[in-house]
């Protein structure tokens, strides 16, 4: 990854943090999906009463891409915090944006940023962060992916 592009995806990641909306928590985060294209999806942790419901920075900003048509990832930058202007730690992805990751995203060429600032940050691709994952290609060729498949390009 060229470093004034990283720089450029964690500048957005801090950006998006100060949407967070964490009533409960009180823990900021935000994310910036660099696509194939170039273009760069924001995210932020959106909370709710129920808890559960919560999405984490990583989920909206791939959700926001993927909704629109989207699905060909670069990169993601990551920046989270107790709340604050202060970046006083790195946030690794929880468990479940890595298996969303996984779904769209080669985990061999696809690059984790996880950052305290443009100066602090860790560089990883995603195979590292979840090493043996399970993807699309283990279901490839079994029933139910063949008739979703054959239902697909019968609407197309
Ligand atoms: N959170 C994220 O946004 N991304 C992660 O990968 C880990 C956790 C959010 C969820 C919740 O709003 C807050 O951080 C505390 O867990």
């Amino acid at each position: 990854m060229p470093e004034d592009k990283i720089k450029e995806l964690i500048e957005a990641a801090i950006q998006a943090r100060s949407m967070s909306y964490a009533p409960y928590s009180h823990y900021m985060v935000g994310a910036a999906l660099l696509a194939g294209d170039g273009q760069i999806f924001k995210g932020c942790n959106i909370e709710n009463a129920a808890y559960t419901p919560t999405n984490c920075a990583e989920r909206t900003a791939f959700f926001k891409a993927v909704s629109e048509g989207i699905t060909d990832f670069t990169a993601i930058a990551v920046v989270g915090s107790p709340e604050g202007d202060e970046i006083t730690q790195l946030a690794y992805p929880c468990g479940v944006c890595r298996q969303v990751m996984m779904e769209f995203c080669d985990p061999k060429t696809f690059h984790v940023i996880v950052a305290r600032s443009v100066a602090e940050y860790r560089c990883m691709t995603l195979e590292e962060l979840l090493p043996c994952g399970f993807g699309s290609d283990n279901v490839k060729g079994n029933e139910a992916t063949l008739r979703l498949q054959s239902t697909q390009s019968k609407s197309s």
